[in-house]
Protein backbone atom coordinates (compact mmCIF):
# COMPACT_ATOMS: atom_id res chain seq x y z
CA UNK A 1 0.00 0.00 0.00
CA UNK A 2 2.91 2.09 0.74
CA UNK A 3 4.73 1.50 -1.99
CA UNK A 4 1.53 2.32 -4.90
CA UNK A 5 1.04 5.47 -2.79
CA UNK A 6 4.73 6.31 -2.81
CA UNK A 7 4.60 5.80 -6.89
CA UNK A 8 1.99 7.93 -7.01
CA UNK A 9 3.74 10.99 -5.82
CA UNK A 10 6.67 9.89 -7.81
CA UNK A 11 4.54 9.78 -11.10
CA UNK A 12 3.04 12.94 -10.47
CA UNK A 13 6.25 14.64 -9.69
CA UNK A 14 7.68 13.18 -12.47
CA UNK A 15 3.94 14.71 -14.78
CA UNK A 16 4.83 18.40 -13.09
CA UNK A 17 8.62 18.30 -14.52
CA UNK A 18 7.38 17.00 -18.06
CA UNK A 19 4.62 20.12 -17.75
CA UNK A 20 7.02 22.41 -16.80
CA UNK A 21 9.37 21.63 -19.58
CA UNK A 22 7.56 21.30 -21.91
CA UNK A 23 8.52 20.77 -25.50
CA UNK A 24 12.18 20.63 -24.41
CA UNK A 25 12.22 17.34 -22.99
CA UNK A 26 10.97 14.32 -25.25
CA UNK A 27 10.52 10.98 -23.41
CA UNK A 28 11.29 7.93 -25.37
CA UNK A 29 10.27 4.31 -23.84
CA UNK A 30 10.85 0.88 -25.26
CA UNK A 31 8.12 -1.87 -25.58
CA UNK A 32 9.97 -3.85 -22.75
CA UNK A 33 9.81 -0.58 -20.03
CA UNK A 34 7.07 -1.26 -17.12
CA UNK A 35 3.71 -0.01 -17.29
CA UNK A 36 4.17 3.04 -15.43
CA UNK A 37 7.26 3.85 -17.24
CA UNK A 38 5.63 3.92 -20.59
CA UNK A 39 2.44 5.29 -19.18
CA UNK A 40 4.71 8.29 -18.12
CA UNK A 41 6.59 8.38 -22.03
CA UNK A 42 5.98 10.59 -25.23
CA UNK A 43 6.28 8.01 -27.41
CA UNK A 44 6.29 3.80 -27.39
CA UNK A 45 8.03 1.70 -29.46
CA UNK A 46 10.30 -0.82 -31.27
CA UNK A 47 13.95 -0.25 -31.23
CA UNK A 48 13.24 1.01 -35.05
CA UNK A 49 10.51 3.59 -34.34
CA UNK A 50 12.45 5.06 -31.33
CA UNK A 51 15.45 5.95 -33.95
CA UNK A 52 13.06 7.37 -36.02
CA UNK A 53 11.39 9.37 -33.68
CA UNK A 54 15.01 10.03 -32.27
CA UNK A 55 16.27 11.43 -35.76
CA UNK A 56 13.04 13.25 -36.59
CA UNK A 57 13.10 15.32 -33.16
CA UNK A 58 13.88 18.87 -33.40
CA UNK A 59 12.63 20.71 -30.47
CA UNK A 60 13.29 18.68 -27.59
CA UNK A 61 16.69 20.01 -26.00
CA UNK A 62 16.55 16.87 -23.75
CA UNK A 63 16.19 13.37 -24.81
CA UNK A 64 15.37 10.64 -22.04
CA UNK A 65 15.60 7.70 -23.60
CA UNK A 66 13.64 4.18 -20.90
CA UNK A 67 15.39 1.39 -22.93
CA UNK A 68 18.95 0.01 -22.42
CA UNK A 69 22.06 1.71 -23.22
CA UNK A 70 22.51 0.56 -27.15
CA UNK A 71 19.45 2.09 -27.62
CA UNK A 72 19.77 5.28 -26.17
CA UNK A 73 23.15 5.55 -27.36
CA UNK A 74 21.65 5.08 -31.16
CA UNK A 75 19.30 7.99 -30.07
CA UNK A 76 22.82 10.31 -29.69
CA UNK A 77 24.12 9.13 -32.27
CA UNK A 78 21.32 10.39 -34.57
CA UNK A 79 20.19 13.48 -32.40
CA UNK A 80 20.81 17.17 -33.23
CA UNK A 81 23.88 19.29 -31.55
CA UNK A 82 21.87 21.01 -29.19
CA UNK A 83 20.14 17.65 -27.81
CA UNK A 84 21.35 15.89 -24.88
CA UNK A 85 20.07 12.53 -24.44
CA UNK A 86 20.26 10.67 -21.26
CA UNK A 87 19.15 6.89 -19.86
CA UNK A 88 17.89 6.92 -16.39
CA UNK A 89 20.08 3.47 -15.52
CA UNK A 90 23.69 3.43 -16.78
CA UNK A 91 23.97 -0.15 -16.35
CA UNK A 92 21.43 -1.26 -18.18
CA UNK A 93 22.91 -2.78 -20.77
CA UNK A 94 22.19 -5.34 -23.06
CA UNK A 95 23.70 -9.14 -22.59
CA UNK A 96 23.96 -9.99 -26.25
CA UNK A 97 25.32 -6.46 -27.22
CA UNK A 98 28.08 -7.21 -25.02
CA UNK A 99 28.77 -10.31 -26.95
CA UNK A 100 30.35 -8.47 -29.63
CA UNK A 101 33.13 -6.20 -29.44
CA UNK A 102 35.37 -4.77 -31.50
CA UNK A 103 38.52 -6.33 -31.35
CA UNK A 104 37.16 -9.92 -32.11
CA UNK A 105 35.05 -8.39 -34.96
CA UNK A 106 37.77 -6.93 -36.25
CA UNK A 107 39.43 -10.55 -36.09
CA UNK A 108 37.20 -12.35 -37.64
CA UNK A 109 36.42 -9.65 -40.38
CA UNK A 110 40.48 -9.52 -41.16
CA UNK A 111 40.16 -14.02 -41.77
CA UNK A 112 37.09 -14.04 -43.41
CA UNK A 113 38.45 -10.67 -46.28
CA UNK A 114 41.60 -12.92 -46.00
CA UNK A 115 39.94 -15.74 -47.62
CA UNK A 116 36.74 -13.98 -49.63
CA UNK A 117 38.24 -10.43 -50.24
CA UNK A 118 36.60 -7.80 -48.37
CA UNK A 119 34.79 -6.61 -51.10
CA UNK A 120 32.57 -9.44 -51.57
CA UNK A 121 31.64 -9.31 -47.59
CA UNK A 122 28.70 -6.94 -46.13
CA UNK A 123 29.08 -6.14 -42.47
CA UNK A 124 25.30 -5.76 -41.06
CA UNK A 125 25.74 -5.36 -37.58
CA UNK A 126 21.97 -5.47 -35.22
CA UNK A 127 21.16 -2.49 -33.38
CA UNK A 128 21.67 -4.10 -30.29
CA UNK A 129 25.52 -3.41 -30.36
CA UNK A 130 28.18 -1.03 -29.16
CA UNK A 131 28.67 2.45 -31.28
CA UNK A 132 32.04 1.67 -32.41
CA UNK A 133 30.55 -1.48 -34.25
CA UNK A 134 28.21 0.64 -36.14
CA UNK A 135 30.72 3.00 -36.70
CA UNK A 136 32.84 -0.65 -37.89
CA UNK A 137 30.18 -1.19 -40.52
CA UNK A 138 29.70 2.53 -41.40
CA UNK A 139 33.37 2.46 -42.77
CA UNK A 140 32.78 -0.91 -44.47
CA UNK A 141 29.51 0.18 -46.41
CA UNK A 142 27.63 -1.90 -44.30
CA UNK A 143 24.19 -1.02 -42.16
CA UNK A 144 22.88 -1.28 -38.81
CA UNK A 145 19.31 -3.53 -39.00
CA UNK A 146 16.62 -4.03 -36.39
CA UNK A 147 14.43 -6.66 -36.01
CA UNK A 148 11.85 -5.24 -38.04
CA UNK A 149 14.02 -4.50 -41.17
CA UNK A 150 16.31 -7.25 -40.86
CA UNK A 151 15.01 -9.13 -44.73
CA UNK A 152 15.16 -5.55 -45.88
CA UNK A 153 18.82 -4.81 -44.64
CA UNK A 154 19.92 -8.61 -46.09
CA UNK A 155 18.42 -7.59 -49.42
CA UNK A 156 20.03 -4.75 -49.64
CA UNK A 157 23.25 -6.56 -48.41
CA UNK A 158 23.29 -8.98 -51.44
CA UNK A 159 22.29 -6.54 -53.47
CA UNK A 160 25.94 -4.86 -52.80
CA UNK A 161 27.72 -7.93 -51.83
CA UNK A 162 27.91 -12.07 -52.05
CA UNK A 163 28.16 -12.47 -48.31
CA UNK A 164 26.55 -11.28 -45.61
CA UNK A 165 28.72 -10.99 -42.17
CA UNK A 166 25.68 -10.28 -39.77
CA UNK A 167 26.52 -10.16 -35.66
CA UNK A 168 25.74 -10.08 -32.95
CA UNK A 169 22.31 -12.22 -33.16
CA UNK A 170 22.77 -15.37 -34.50
CA UNK A 171 18.91 -16.38 -34.33
CA UNK A 172 17.54 -13.43 -35.97
CA UNK A 173 20.75 -13.70 -38.65
CA UNK A 174 19.49 -17.49 -39.57
CA UNK A 175 15.61 -16.59 -39.06
CA UNK A 176 15.98 -13.58 -41.49
CA UNK A 177 18.02 -16.39 -44.03
CA UNK A 178 15.70 -18.76 -43.57
CA UNK A 179 12.78 -16.34 -44.73
CA UNK A 180 14.85 -15.37 -47.41
CA UNK A 181 15.36 -19.16 -48.24
CA UNK A 182 18.93 -19.24 -47.74
CA UNK A 183 20.07 -23.19 -47.24
CA UNK A 184 21.21 -23.85 -43.81
CA UNK A 185 24.45 -25.45 -45.37
CA UNK A 186 24.80 -21.66 -46.57
CA UNK A 187 24.81 -20.13 -43.19
CA UNK A 188 27.61 -20.34 -40.74
CA UNK A 189 28.08 -19.90 -37.08
CA UNK A 190 31.14 -17.80 -36.54
CA UNK A 191 32.18 -18.68 -32.78
CA UNK A 192 34.67 -15.75 -32.17
CA UNK A 193 36.66 -18.28 -29.77
CA UNK A 194 38.20 -20.83 -32.76
CA UNK A 195 40.50 -20.34 -35.34
CA UNK A 196 38.48 -19.62 -38.80
CA UNK A 197 35.48 -19.15 -36.37
CA UNK A 198 35.28 -22.89 -36.32
CA UNK A 199 35.05 -23.14 -39.87
CA UNK A 200 36.59 -24.43 -42.85
CA UNK A 201 38.42 -22.12 -45.32
CA UNK A 202 35.56 -24.01 -47.60
CA UNK A 203 32.26 -23.38 -46.05
CA UNK A 204 33.48 -19.50 -45.89
CA UNK A 205 33.70 -19.49 -49.02
CA UNK A 206 30.43 -21.36 -49.67
CA UNK A 207 28.55 -19.40 -47.19
CA UNK A 208 26.20 -16.81 -47.83
CA UNK A 209 25.70 -15.72 -44.58
CA UNK A 210 28.05 -15.98 -41.76
CA UNK A 211 26.37 -15.42 -38.62
CA UNK A 212 27.94 -14.17 -35.36
CA UNK A 213 27.72 -16.89 -32.55
CA UNK A 214 25.61 -14.19 -30.21
CA UNK A 215 21.97 -15.05 -28.72
CA UNK A 216 19.71 -13.17 -26.28
CA UNK A 217 19.05 -14.57 -22.78
CA UNK A 218 15.77 -14.07 -22.59
CA UNK A 219 14.62 -14.96 -25.77
CA UNK A 220 16.43 -18.17 -26.23
CA UNK A 221 14.54 -19.28 -23.06
CA UNK A 222 11.67 -20.40 -25.21
CA UNK A 223 11.56 -23.94 -26.27
CA UNK A 224 9.55 -26.03 -28.32
CA UNK A 225 8.30 -27.72 -25.10
CA UNK A 226 6.68 -24.31 -24.25
CA UNK A 227 4.72 -24.18 -27.91
CA UNK A 228 3.98 -27.90 -27.94
CA UNK A 229 2.24 -27.55 -24.58
CA UNK A 230 0.54 -24.30 -25.46
CA UNK A 231 -0.53 -25.87 -28.80
CA UNK A 232 -2.19 -28.49 -26.57
CA UNK A 233 -3.69 -26.50 -23.88
CA UNK A 234 -5.03 -23.92 -26.44
CA UNK A 235 -5.46 -25.73 -29.75
CA UNK A 236 -7.17 -22.86 -31.43
CA UNK A 237 -4.73 -20.28 -30.07
CA UNK A 238 -2.04 -17.63 -31.92
CA UNK A 239 1.27 -17.86 -31.43
CA UNK A 240 3.68 -14.73 -32.38
CA UNK A 241 7.46 -14.48 -31.18
CA UNK A 242 10.32 -12.11 -32.06
CA UNK A 243 12.61 -13.04 -34.07
CA UNK A 244 15.29 -13.90 -31.57
CA UNK A 245 13.73 -16.80 -30.53
CA UNK A 246 15.47 -20.05 -32.21
CA UNK A 247 14.66 -21.04 -35.67
CA UNK A 248 12.92 -24.11 -34.52
CA UNK A 249 10.41 -22.12 -31.94
CA UNK A 250 10.04 -19.53 -34.98
CA UNK A 251 9.56 -22.82 -36.99
CA UNK A 252 5.98 -23.30 -34.64
CA UNK A 253 4.67 -20.47 -34.42
CA UNK A 254 2.10 -18.86 -36.52
CA UNK A 255 4.06 -15.31 -36.81
CA UNK A 256 7.15 -13.59 -36.64
CA UNK A 257 8.28 -9.94 -36.14
CA UNK A 258 9.30 -7.23 -33.70
CA UNK A 259 7.95 -5.46 -30.37
CA UNK A 260 6.12 -3.64 -32.59
CA UNK A 261 4.76 -6.38 -34.80
CA UNK A 262 3.83 -7.75 -32.00
CA UNK A 263 1.63 -5.28 -30.70
CA UNK A 264 -0.14 -4.44 -33.95
CA UNK A 265 -0.72 -8.17 -33.95
CA UNK A 266 -2.50 -8.96 -30.96
CA UNK A 267 -4.47 -5.25 -31.68
CA UNK A 268 -5.83 -6.46 -34.94
CA UNK A 269 -6.57 -9.76 -33.99
CA UNK A 270 -10.69 -10.62 -34.02
CA UNK A 271 -11.87 -10.40 -29.81
CA UNK A 272 -11.64 -13.37 -27.93
CA UNK A 273 -8.89 -14.63 -29.87
CA UNK A 274 -6.27 -16.75 -27.93
CA UNK A 275 -2.65 -15.15 -28.52
CA UNK A 276 0.07 -16.51 -26.64
CA UNK A 277 3.14 -14.34 -26.81
CA UNK A 278 6.85 -15.38 -27.29
CA UNK A 279 8.96 -12.40 -26.32
CA UNK A 280 9.72 -10.08 -22.80
CA UNK A 281 7.15 -10.81 -20.15
CA UNK A 282 6.35 -6.67 -19.68
CA UNK A 283 5.33 -6.19 -22.83
CA UNK A 284 3.33 -9.53 -22.73
CA UNK A 285 1.84 -8.20 -19.89
CA UNK A 286 0.65 -5.01 -21.00
CA UNK A 287 -0.57 -6.27 -23.89
CA UNK A 288 -3.22 -8.29 -21.61
CA UNK A 289 -4.04 -5.76 -19.60
CA UNK A 290 -4.68 -3.26 -22.96
CA UNK A 291 -6.60 -5.72 -25.16
CA UNK A 292 -9.22 -6.92 -22.71
CA UNK A 293 -11.27 -8.52 -25.63
CA UNK A 294 -8.38 -11.30 -26.01
CA UNK A 295 -6.86 -13.48 -23.91
CA UNK A 296 -3.16 -12.83 -24.08
CA UNK A 297 -0.83 -15.60 -22.25
CA UNK A 298 3.35 -15.84 -22.49
CA UNK A 299 4.77 -18.61 -24.30
CA UNK A 300 6.73 -18.89 -20.83
CA UNK A 301 7.79 -16.53 -18.52
CA UNK A 302 10.86 -14.30 -19.24
CA UNK A 303 12.05 -11.01 -18.52
CA UNK A 304 14.82 -8.70 -19.36
CA UNK A 305 16.74 -7.49 -16.02
CA UNK A 306 18.80 -4.53 -17.79
CA UNK A 307 14.62 -3.19 -19.33
CA UNK A 308 13.61 -3.68 -15.74
CA UNK A 309 16.74 -1.41 -14.42
CA UNK A 310 14.56 1.71 -15.47
CA UNK A 311 12.14 2.59 -12.97
CA UNK A 312 10.06 5.59 -11.40
CA UNK A 313 12.82 6.40 -8.84
CA UNK A 314 15.48 6.57 -11.46
CA UNK A 315 13.44 8.41 -13.86
CA UNK A 316 12.29 11.29 -11.43
CA UNK A 317 16.11 11.27 -10.43
CA UNK A 318 16.55 12.02 -14.16
CA UNK A 319 14.45 14.10 -14.55
CA UNK A 320 15.39 16.38 -11.29
CA UNK A 321 18.95 16.55 -13.31
CA UNK A 322 18.34 17.18 -16.69
CA UNK A 323 20.84 17.43 -18.80
CA UNK A 324 23.34 17.19 -16.23
CA UNK A 325 23.27 13.32 -15.09
CA UNK A 326 23.64 9.95 -16.90
CA UNK A 327 24.63 11.35 -19.93
CA UNK A 328 24.83 9.25 -23.20
CA UNK A 329 28.15 10.60 -25.20
CA UNK A 330 29.83 9.17 -28.06
CA UNK A 331 33.31 10.08 -29.85
CA UNK A 332 32.90 12.75 -32.60
CA UNK A 333 34.40 10.10 -34.86
CA UNK A 334 32.74 6.95 -33.83
CA UNK A 335 29.42 9.01 -34.29
CA UNK A 336 29.94 9.97 -37.89
CA UNK A 337 31.06 6.39 -38.75
CA UNK A 338 27.88 5.04 -37.10
CA UNK A 339 25.98 7.61 -37.95
CA UNK A 340 26.37 6.49 -41.87
CA UNK A 341 25.02 2.89 -40.77
CA UNK A 342 22.41 4.14 -38.85
CA UNK A 343 21.29 6.03 -41.66
CA UNK A 344 21.53 3.31 -44.35
CA UNK A 345 19.12 1.44 -41.49
CA UNK A 346 16.45 4.32 -41.43
CA UNK A 347 15.92 4.43 -45.66
CA UNK A 348 15.40 0.50 -44.91
CA UNK A 349 11.87 0.82 -44.13
CA UNK A 350 10.43 -2.41 -41.99
CA UNK A 351 8.57 -4.46 -44.22
P1 LIG B 1 12.71 -4.63 -31.05
O1 LIG B 1 13.57 -3.89 -32.03
O2 LIG B 1 11.81 -5.62 -31.73
O3 LIG B 1 11.95 -3.66 -30.20
O4 LIG B 1 13.63 -5.52 -30.12
C1 LIG B 1 14.62 -5.03 -29.30
C2 LIG B 1 15.13 -6.05 -28.38
O5 LIG B 1 16.07 -5.83 -27.66
C3 LIG B 1 14.49 -7.34 -28.34
O6 LIG B 1 15.08 -8.14 -27.38
FE1 LIG C 1 19.18 -7.42 -24.94
FE2 LIG C 1 17.65 -9.61 -24.90
FE3 LIG C 1 17.15 -7.61 -23.16
FE4 LIG C 1 16.61 -7.33 -25.79
S1 LIG C 1 15.64 -8.74 -24.34
S2 LIG C 1 17.64 -5.85 -24.47
S3 LIG C 1 18.32 -8.51 -26.71
S4 LIG C 1 19.04 -8.90 -23.28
Amino acid sequence: MQHDTDDKEIAEQILAIKEALGEDLLILTHHYQRKEIVDLGDYRGDSFGLSQKAAADKAARFIVFCGVHFMAESAEILSRPHQTVQIPDLEAGCWMADMADIYIVEKAWGEVASICGEESVMPIVYMNSDAVLKAFCGRHGGAVCTSSNAPAAFRWGFSGREKILFFPDQHLGRNTGNQMAIPAEEMIVWNPHKPLGGNTQESIKKAKVILWDGYCLVHTRFRVEHVLRMRERFPEAKIVVHPECTQEVVGLADAVGSTSFIVKYVANAPPNTTIIVGTEVNLIDRLAMENPDKNVFNLHHSLCPNMFKINLKNLLWTLENIGQVNVITVPEETKADARMALDRMLALAPL
